[in-house]
């Protein structure tokens, strides 16, 4: 053999071991490289050994120091694979290997339902213009779902088609306020009270006036029903902010400038608001509030003056006092700021809409 092959071969033969020690996933695969190459009975090496007795006799000291460089490169390099082994840089002998170079996991932080930052922010805004938050229930009687609205029993918005009413066996029990403290009606004054989900927070109006004197002004946001079939606008249940403000020589104007300001607060800028004749039983005159935004009317909901009729119903005397009332739809409100053209989305509970809130 000549000395150029036999050196040809050794250098071929550190190669190979380094690549292979370097390669080895664990502690397992390099012990099986380690055989392959530095085995003392059938390694590599050993066999290479065998390579030095056939070179020619003048080659000999040159490929024995050869052989010593090559052996010597050999058992360097699986000290050195082992050694990463064992510190954990690349693939640790037990688990996976902890590399404080890589960015870490991130936690996913839940957020606030669109429409409940959009109730805290309506609450906000009329906050600042005085008005405390009222709460009432979502099982209502009929005196405060109509009867005191001053919707009479024939009337259609009655229907039970028109309505979720609840059957339910016996009287109506402790319809009272929840959470304001107020307790204004134990006692049910309709003689055969019907309970149905309420279809819209104007029956706060009724449960706050019952308890206290006027003044009053009050909003209060929460869940209606009604049985509509769900569509981009529409939705069995969804949410209304109510207000109402009861005082002496109050007007329609204190109720336009009201709505222009909760309305350039909620969207920003200057907002223009638009009444057109309407009717509700509760308030006289009555009118539908368009606002105007970024060029466009934006229908918001019902508002009016405090029919008379109302006020009686609660006690209070239409000569002394007077007021205004509106209800506003909060999906409708979010939807229009956010350019959300389907209501639906807000129940589809899918992450990846929620999360742009
Ligand atoms: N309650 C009415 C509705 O649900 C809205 C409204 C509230 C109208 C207060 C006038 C006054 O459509």
């Amino acid at each position: 053999m000549s000395l150029d092959a036999f050196i040809a071969d050794l250098d071929a033969l550190v190669a190979d071991a380094t690549s292979k020690f370097a390669a080895a996933a664990d502690a397992a695969a390099l012990e099986a490289a380690r055989v392959e190459f530095l085995g003392a009975k059938s390694g590599k090496l050993k066999d290479a050994q065998k390579g030095l007795g056939a070179v020619g006799k003048d080659d000999k000291p040159a490929a024995g120091k050869k052989f010593n460089e090559v052996k010597q490169a050999i058992e360097a390099a699986f000290a050195a694979a082992q050694d990463r082994s064992t510190s954990g840089e690349g693939v640790a002998a037990t688990g996976p290997a902890f590399d404080p170079s890589q960015p870490g996991t991130r936690h996913r932080l839940g957020h606030l339902h669109p429409l409940t930052q959009t109730i805290e922010e309506l609450k906000d805004i009329m906050g600042r213009l005085g008005f405390t938050v009222a709460h009432g229930p979502e099982i209502e009687d009929e005196r405060h779902n109509f009867e005191a609205l001053n919707i009479p029993k024939a009337h259609p918005a009655r229907d039970p088609l028109e309505n979720f009413y609840l059957a339910v066996a016996g009287k109506v029990h402790g319809a009272s306020v929840q959470g304001s403290g107020l307790n204004a009606n134990p006692e049910p004054r309709t003689p055969n009270p019907e309970l149905l989900l309420r279809s819209q927070t104007s029956t706060v109006q009724i449960r706050v006036m019952e308890a206290q004197q006027p003044p009053v002004r009050i909003i209060s946001l929460g869940r209606v029903y009604r049985p509509d079939d769900a569509d981009a606008t529409h939705y069995p249940m969804f949410h209304q902010i109510e207000g109402l403000l009861i005082d002496k020589h109050v007007t329609m104007a204190d109720l336009k400038s009201t709505l222009r300001l909760f309305a350039g607060s909620y969207f920003g800028g200057e907002v223009h608001i638009r009444f057109r004749p309407s009717f509700f039983p509760f308030t006289e005159p009555s009118v539908e509030v368009d606002m105007q935004w970024n060029d466009r009317w934006i229908e918001m909901g019902g508002a009016g003056m405090v029919d008379p009729n109302v006020l009686r119903a609660v006690g209070y005397d239409p000569e002394q006092v007077s007021g205004f009332a509106f209800g506003l739809g909060v999906e409708r409100v979010c939807a229009r700021r956010h350019q959300v053209t389907d209501i639906r989305e807000f129940y589809r509970n899918d992450v990846r809409f929620l999360e742009q809130f």
